[in-house]
């Protein structure tokens, strides 16, 4: 075994498919798998935007399609399915049927595809937004448990499909279709993320804020700032995922941290690693989300042994840095102020 208890470092000779290889998460799964020594084909509809990707074999497909996911999933062992039509809370609030559809119709092809090419495992990316909204109605919440997820109350749209999704995966395993594995993300975050055009997330739209003003400026926080949430390290994302992956259980299992911060909180947290001082203006008419969520990891450290451990100041580090010099690069094309 190797130090990190995953086995052997070079798993040469194993055919992965990353669906959604184009995007966030994706795109640093497969530069993960490429470095246990996995070949490796990202299916996008689009390429990823920041980096060339590391993949053997890059195909831009829609996965939508039926006959596309036939395609994605030819010859390959391991399925890690990570396309979905997603974003931020603005985003996600005001596009409900569009992403609704889209990714219902990813995620029932992609696991029929998966099982009809004769996949041996498959992993499904699903949310924290799962969780009933009676559950996060206070900001100073107690970690949510898997089994919290039922009486269903999920965000409106996205939260729906993917407790729906994790159901259509639980239907296979348990009639030996196709041995499934599911994470429920919570607020994943790190470079090589989307930082501007809408679908952002509160962590980096932060850091793009802070990047753009001057020290000693005004920034915009959505919502009172007092809101909660925790949040995850993007390798200690993929790293989760592979675990999970080889772990024996296949119902529902939280990835995430269980520190909770309020946003207000984390602005000062991105402004302290940027080394300025920040005003906040705090906009009450932009969307919020849930009052408070946040990940109980019992269940998690019970199965895997493990859970992520990157601290929230070293991964904003690493992801403030990145996001300032990527604008740095392009400084009047975003705007401070969204
Ligand atoms: N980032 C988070 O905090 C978070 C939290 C919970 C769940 N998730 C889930 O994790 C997965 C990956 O998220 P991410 O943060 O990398 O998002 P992302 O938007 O960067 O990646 C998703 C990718 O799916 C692709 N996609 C969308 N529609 C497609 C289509 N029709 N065909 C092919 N590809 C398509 C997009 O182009 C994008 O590259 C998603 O399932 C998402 O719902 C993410």
């Amino acid at each position: 075994m190797s130090e990190n208890g995953l086995g052997e470092d070079k798993e040469s000779g194993k055919r992965a498919l990353v669906a959604g290889g184009g995007g966030f998460i994706g795109h640093h799964m497969i530069k993960y798998l490429k470095k246990r020594g996995y070949w490796v084909r990202g299916v996008d509809i689009k390429e990823p935007q920041y980096e060339a990707t590391s993949a053997d074999d890059f195909k831009v497909l829609d996965l939508r399609r039926w006959e596309n996911c036939l395609e994605a999933t030819e010859d390959v062992a391991e399925v890690y399915q990570l396309a979905a039509d997603m974003g931020g809370i603005g985003y996600i609030t005001g596009n409900h049927a569009d992403v609704a559809r889209n990714n219902i119709l990813i995620n029932a092809h992609m696991l029929d595809a998966a099982h009809l090419n004769g996949a041996s495992r498959y992993f499904y990316s699903s949310s924290a937004c799962i969780y009933p909204l009676y559950r996060q109605n206070t900001p100073d919440i107690g970690g949510l448990r898997e089994e919290d997820a039922y009486p269903a109350d999920p965000e409106e749209g996205y939260g729906w499909e993917k407790l729906y999704a994790e159901k259509l995966c639980q239907y296979y395993d348990e009639e030996g279709k196709l041995p499934t594995r599911v994470a429920r993300f919570h607020n994943i975050y790190g470079p090589l993320g989307t930082y501007d055009g809408g679908r952002e997330k509160a962590p980096a739209a932060i850091s793009r804020k802070i990047a753009l003003v001057d020290d000693g400026g005004e920034i915009e926080v959505w919502g009172d700032g007092l809101q909660t949430r925790s949040f995850t390290y993007v390798d200690d994302c993929v790293e989760g995922i592979y675990r999970i992956m080889y772990s024996d259980h296949s119902s529902p299992l939280n990835l995430g941290t269980d520190v909770l911060i309020g946003i207000n909180d984390l602005v000062d947290l991105v402004a302290k690693v940027a080394g300025k001082q920040i005003q906040k203006r705090n906009d009450l008419s932009k969307p919020q989300g849930v009052r408070g969520r946040n990940s109980d990891n019992t269940r998690l450290r019970e199965v895997l042994g493990w859970e992520p451990q990157t601290s929230l100041e070293d991964g904003l580090t690493a992801t403030y840095g990145w996001i300032s010099a990527q604008l740095a690069n392009k400084p009047s094309e975003v705007a401070a102020s969204k």
